[in-house]
């Protein structure tokens, strides 16, 4: 075995050289390794001894793609495609050896080998449009000439990691190995294709799908029509889509030239960096200055879980499915059985939809034991309150486990915005005291803040950060504030949408906006799905706002077929001639005039006060940095990931312009315009919130 350079060995197994990249942890495609792969095949090619060569990779898995740090930045050493020309052009045959993931520029290596062989647990993918990218370096072009227009389009839009069977099925690789006998097999299958003097097959080449499809528009016509929501707002699944299309429409060179040109557009654009940037943002938000990687954690072996309602179900429900018992307490049997069956419902629809098999759904439903006493939490490691947002009822609930629970344990309340401080104050052992805010559904939505409170201690802050991997969530830590982060800045938002309706703004004309703007749905439109009456107490309503008159008109949202829109039996939406009037009274009685109001403004007014409150959560230390605010709205609260979250995007945008424009508001409008002294100090040193 002889080295090539840092991170490639060449070995030879009688006629068959063995090509070796070991660069941990992934062997992305950094200078070093395309160096090593340049000159490694350029040896075994010169080798007259050599008839074939293994690409096989070190470690845990094969390429698993390129080296996203190297985005921006000069190219340096060899570039990918002189080796994928190396490659190809190579006059002995090439076996891709795949284990791990073979993703992105990984996978596009792979596709210029004349044959692919992998494992069953291998997954092949091209993830690049989760970048808002396409995969750059032929991919788009090769792809479709294996596994034809339709798959490709799936693969390129989608970035799935197809596992290694599929892939065989689809012709990607061309033999399955026994796990853990990767290299022997291919080894293997490389004498086998030296001794039936099978062809130097190049992927380019093969055009038999492609010219299939010529013709045939409609299958883009239709993929499209199909995913229109989906990729609504996003330029990168278009622009995939339009490559697959130049595979079939244009020659192999012409494609890989459209392809490169798209690439570059996207690359430099704005909506690839705001999803590059989410991408780290979310890898750094698991970070905490002050709790480093070894701070110790607490063993959560059993999880309790208080309130079977809408939260503490789906709570439940994230705990069993990666394994751990839960018991569920509720206050009385019809509640608890309303909760345990809403459980076993969702889980059935699951199984119905083909993500779990009805063992899976018994083998989760035994985790969860549901009980009318406190007690039973008594050996829990973890337990979380989700009772009703009451500041007495979460004090008694936690003065009672104070004297119940074992412990060490850590104790969590689910509240949406109480202070979190006062209810530790419940408890001798505030230090175990945290908030773990889920958000609806608890076992589908990815976000999870993780409220820090005043006496909370270390190593309960580390294990909450934890535990919340474990289920799958992205966590941000935050402070304790009225709302806490997200919806402390959402108050911001709904507080404008409100005044803009009573200004003179339709609700459909302010929901447009913010839906244009990539939001899955506007504010009056969120009000009437989530219900109108959450929080409204019939006794108390006099009628004074626009919530109060439509609830008292039982027009409570989607679920009573009415609120601030109409809707029809599908529960589609219809702007409601009644919500009109209602506006049009209030306005009268509070005698203001009607006015037009600018998209333009509508937007400023809804997102710019937003932008400011996120600054004065940094002023006051209740986010540790502006990306984890960007992560909490992207993953909570549906802003679209291509414009990077609410600060990202004022950084995109300019914060002098932000300021400026809160300034001729506050000047209008008063107060709620004010002005962050942290926006207003950014501003006038030309900086962004990225350079804090
Ligand atoms: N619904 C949301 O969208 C949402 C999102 C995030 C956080 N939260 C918070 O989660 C908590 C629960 O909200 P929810 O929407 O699930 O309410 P919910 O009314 O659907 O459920 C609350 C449940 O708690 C039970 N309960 C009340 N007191 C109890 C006690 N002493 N012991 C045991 N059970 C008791 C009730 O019987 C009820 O089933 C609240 O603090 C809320 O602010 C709600």
């Amino acid at each position: 075995m002889s080295a090539i350079n840092d991170v490639t060995d060449l070995a030879n197994d009688g006629e068959i050289a063995i090509l070796t990249l070991n660069s941990p942890p992934v062997n992305a495609l950094s200078a070093p390794v395309r160096d090593g792969l340049a000159d490694g095949f350029k040896k075994a090619i010169a080798d007259a001894n050599t008839k074939a060569i293994v690409l096989i990779c070190d470690g845990k898995t094969f390429i698993a793609g390129a080296d996203i740090s190297e985005f921006g930045k000069a190219p340096k050493g060899a570039s990918l495609f002189d080796v994928q020309n190396g490659i190809e052009n190579s006059p002995k045959p090439v076996i891709a050896a795949i284990h791990g993931t073979a993703l992105g520029g990984g996978l596009e290596v792979a596709l210029t080998c004349h044959y692919r062989v992998a494992v069953p647990s291998a997954r092949c993918g091209l993830p690049e449009v989760n970048l808002g990218l396409l995969p750059g370096a032929g991919g788009t072009q090769r792809l479709p000439r294996i596994v034809g227009p339709q798959k490709a389009l799936e693969m390129v839009t989608s970035g799935q990691h197809v596992p290694g069977k599929q892939c065989l099925e689809m012709g990607l690789v061309d033999e399955l190995a026994p796990e853990g006998k990767l290299r022997e097999s291919a080894i293997a299958f490389a004498r086998k294709v030296l001794a039936e003097k099978r062809p130097l097959k190049k992927v380019r080449d093969s055009n038999e799908k492609v010219e299939a499809a010529r013709g045939h528009a409609e299958i883009f016509a239709n993929f499209r029509k199909e995913n229109a929501r989906k990729f609504r707002g996003f330029l990168a699944p278009e622009y995939n889509i339009r490559c697959i299309e130049a595979a079939v429409n244009e020659p192999f060179e012409q494609g890989l030239k459209t392809e490169r040109k798209l690439f570059l557009e996207l690359v430099t654009g704005s909506q690839s960096a705001a999803q590059r940037y989410v991408f780290f943002a979310e890898r750094q938000a698991w970070k905490i200055p002050d709790v480093p990687d070894d701070t110790p954690t607490i063993p959560v072996n059993k999880v309790g879980v208080i309130g079977a309602g809408t939260m503490g179900g789906g709570i439940a429900m994230n705990f069993a499915n990666v394994g751990l018992p839960v018991a569920i307490v509720e206050t009385k049997q019809d509640a608890l059985d309303r909760g345990l069956s809403v459980i076993r419902k969702n889980y059935e629809n699951t199984a119905k939809r083909g993500r779990l098999t009805m063992d899976d759904v018994e083998k989760r439903m035994a985790l969860i034991k549901g009980s009318l006493a406190l007690e039973d939490l008594a050996d829990s490691d973890l337990v979380i309150e989700a009772v009703f947002e009451n500041m007495d009822v979460k004090k008694d609930v936690f003065g009672k486990l104070d004297k119940i629970v074992k412990q060490g344990a850590i104790l969590a309340t689910n509240s949406s915005a109480l202070n979190i401080d006062e209810i530790a104050t419940a408890t001798k052992r505030p230090e175990v005291v945290i908030g773990l805010h889920f958000f609806s559904p608890a076992n589908v939505m990815r976000l999870l803040e993780v409220v820090r409170a005043d006496k909370t201690s270390k190593p309960v802050i580390a294990t909450s950060m934890q535990i919340a991997k474990k289920i799958g969530k992205i966590a941000a830590l935050v402070g304790v504030t009225p709302g806490f982060v997200g919806n402390r800045i959402l108050a911001q938002r709904q507080r404008e949408a409100q005044k803009l309706v009573l200004e003179g703004a339709t609700p459909w004309a302010v929901d447009k906006v913010l839906y244009d703007f990539g939001f899955p749905m506007g504010p009056f439109a969120m009000s009437d799905l989530a219900g109108l009456d959450i929080g409204w107490i019939k006794e108390k309503s006099k009628g004074e706002t626009i919530r109060d008159v439509l609830c008292e008109m039982d027009r409570r949202g989607q679920k009573t077929g009415a609120g601030y829109y109409d809707y029809d039996e599908n529960r589609n939406a219809k702007p409601s001639p009644v919500t009109e009037k209602i506006l049009a009274d209030f306005r009268a009685k509070k005698g203001i005039n009607a006015r037009t109001i600018s998209d333009e403004e509508i937007l400023e007014r809804c997102i710019y006060p937003m932008i400011n409150e996120g600054a004065k959560i940094l002023e006051e230390k209740k986010a540790i940095r502006a990306s984890d605010i960007d992560i909490v709205w992207i993953n909570g609260y549906g802003w679209p990931v291509y414009r990077g979250g609410p600060m990202f995007w004022a950084d995109t945008i300019g914060l002098d312009k932000v300021l400026a424009a809160m300034k001729t508001f506050e000047a209008k409008m008063g107060e709620a315009f004010k002005p962050a002294a942290l926006l207003e100090k950014l501003a006038a040193e030309g900086k962004r919130f990225g350079d804090l």
